[in-house]
This record gives structure tokens, sequence and C-alpha cells, in this order.
């Protein structure tokens, strides 16, 4: 289960919020800690074992540790992680691994200080490598790195990127740039596929592909650390999908891209003998797959730091 805490975020990326950054909702619209906490222990009942905290970005909310310690005391859930932009890191890792967060991935589009400082519109590189040094440090391992190429702007970062693999225990993953809310269109025009970025780094040696991971996984010779590519897109991983998301405002979403949404911040209030059969319900109307770029597809009306990725 991926739970998105919140849809503010210290970046703005490009292609993932508006320049002016998202609305803040009313707190009355948002689903708590203690109640996620609850639907939590509900979805643990039905089996589900994995939890992970996404945002926008979950590290600029307030009581983020002590709710990460509620959860791992939920019996059935054996693995906690969290998808983190990095920049608040350093800070905060020692205390999530000690309240019982197992590991991170991070968002880092590029290595260059300046590049990234472009695409996040105004972050600072060195703090998620910071960030990175740090988990590492802890043991929080592997730690992966998500990548998006985006044309125009990062093509040239690639092997930057595939560097770092070589003596950590990092995995660093391409994901094909989706089109989803706002920035829908302007994804569409800077689409590259993986399949180029694979062609470009050239010499990989295949891994042996393991089911539930969205990746495609590969080494170059020798390497300690691995590479990944997630392909939305051109080979998406549809019937392998084990996800089940829900957005900081109480929605479940069967699937990334469709605009279903089955409201649970509503029953949680009202109905909460309701829940077992509202969490089943949702993962029962996962789609047999996506539909972008079919004719079926309309763009969502949801940024991504609204739903959590
Ligand atoms: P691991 O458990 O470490 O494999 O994490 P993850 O790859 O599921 O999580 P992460 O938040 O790092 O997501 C990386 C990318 O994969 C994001 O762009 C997600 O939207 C995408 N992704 C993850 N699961 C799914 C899925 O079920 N369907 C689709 N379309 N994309 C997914
Ligand atoms: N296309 C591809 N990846 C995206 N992410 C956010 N928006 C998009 C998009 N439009 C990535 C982030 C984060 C992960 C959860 O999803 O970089 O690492
Ligand atoms: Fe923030 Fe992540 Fe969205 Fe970038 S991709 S604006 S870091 S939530």
């Amino acid at each position: 289960m991926r739970i998105s805490i919140t849809d503010l975020c210290n970046l703005r990326c490009l292609y993932c919020m508006p320049e002016e950054g998202v609305c803040k909702k009313n707190h009355r619209d948002m689903l708590t800690f203690e109640e996620i906490t609850e639907i939590a222990k509900v979805a643990a009942s039905l089996g589900i074992n994995k939890i992970r905290i996404t945002g926008g970005e979950p590290l600029v909310k307030k009581g983020i540790v002590d709710f990460i310690a509620s959860l791992s005391k939920i019996e059935g859930i054996n693995d906690i992680a969290m998808t983190t932009n990095g920049v608040l890191l350093k800070e905060y890792a020692k205390d999530l691994k000690e309240a019982g967060l197992k590991r991170v991935n991070i968002s880092i589009d590029s290595l260059k200080p300046e590049k990234y400082r472009e695409i996040t519109r105004g972050g600072d590189v060195n703090m998620v490598l910071d960030g990175i040094q740090e988990v590492l440090r802890l043991g929080m391992t592997p730690v992966k790195l998500n990548t998006v190429i985006i044309g125009g702007y990062n093509e040239e970062d690639v092997q930057d990127f595939v560097a770092l693999t070589a003596d950590d225990n990092i995995e660093v993953r391409f994901i094909e740039l989706m089109p989803v809310g706002q920035a829908g269109n302007w994804a569409t025009e800077r689409f590259i596929s993986n399949e180029a970025i694979k062609k470009k780094i050239g010499n990989l040696i295949p891994l042996a592909h393991q089911t539930s991971s969205p990746a495609k996984y590969y080494k170059i010779p020798g390497a300690k650390g691995k590479i990944g590519f997630i392909n939305p897109i051109s080979s998406h991983f549809c019937e392998e999908c084990n996800r089940i998301r829900m957005t900081s405002d109480g929605k479940l979403k069967p699937c990334l891209h469709s605009n279903q949404e089955i409201d649970i911040l509503n029953i949680i209030r009202n109905q909460p003998h309701k829940l077992t059969k509202v969490i089943e319900e949702s993962i029962l109307a996962k789609p047999q797959q996506h539909y972008l770029y079919t004719e079926d597809f309309q763009l969502g009306t949801r940024n991504m730091s609204e739903i959590g990725g």
C-alpha cells in the first residue's frame, strides 16, 4: 500500500508541480496520522504487508518519526519504506531508522547543481547527496535512486548516475516520464524511452527479474550496485502490479493513472465498520492495465504530488 501523507513539498519539480506549488488544503479534509494508522491496521488484517510512505515530500510533515514508529508496531506490516526527495534526509535518517523505517527511495534527476536547481525549481543537490551518504552509512540498503530523464534537460547526466553504482550498494532506476496532471502535455513532448537510455549506457548485464518490483534490473560489469529501468510507457508492468494507493485527502486509488477514486476519509469518520469492505472493493477495482497514450486516456485532474507516484 502506497500512502501519500501530504501533497506539499519543499521542491517544485517541473513534471510534478506547478510553479506556484499547490494550495494548502483544510486540515479537516486530510487524513490524520491516527486515521492513517487505523486504516493501515485494517489493510494489514487483509494481508497487506508492505507500506510505502510518499508525498509530496513526506519529511516536511510534522510528527513523521512518531508516525513511522506507530506503523512499525502494526502486526503483519513487515516492510516500511519511504519515497523522498532526500533534501531533509540527513537530518531525519537516524531517527527514522530507529522508528522502524527500513529503506528509502530518493528522487534525484541530476547530480549537477545547476541542472538540479533548474529541474526542481530551486533545490540544492548537495543536501540530497549528504542524505544519500547518511543512509548508506546507516546501512539502510539498498538505497534506490529514482531518476527521470527529461528530453532537453538531463540526457547528458545518464553516465553520472551509472557511475554511482560502481562502488556502493545503490540502485539507480531510470523512470520513463509519465504524463500526469497539469504537466501532462509538457511531459509528452519531452518523453525519452528507457530503450534509448539503455542503448546509451551500452555494456549492461541483465539480472533476474523480481516480480512485484516495477523495475527491470541490470548491472555494469564489476559494479556493486544495480541499474533499473521502470518503463510504465514503453512496456507497462500492469499485470504484475499489486499496489493500492491512498491519497492524503483520503481517497483510495486502484491505479495511478485512472481517475477512479474511492472515498475512505468519509468511511473512517462516519462508517468505520465498513473499512474492510471498502479496502477490499478498491483492490478488486484495479483495472487490467493503464490506458496512457491510448484512445481511452484522459489526463487526470491530480498532479503527481497529490498521488504520490
Ligand atoms: P520498491 O518497492 O522499492 O520497488 O518501490 P517502488 O518502485 O514501487 O516505489 P517508488 O516510489 O520508488 O516508485 C518508483 C516509480 O515507479 C514511480 O514513478 C512510481 O509511480 C512507479 N510505480 C511504482 N509502482 C507502480 C505501479 O504499480 N504502476 C505504475 N504504473 N507505476 C508504478
Ligand atoms: N513521470 C515519471 N516519474 C515521475 N515521478 C514524479 N512524477 C513523475 C512523472 N510525471 C517520480 C518521482 C519519484 C517517483 C515516486 O515518481 O521522481 O521518484
Ligand atoms: Fe516534490 Fe517529488 Fe514532486 Fe519533486 S517529484 S516536486 S520532489 S513531490
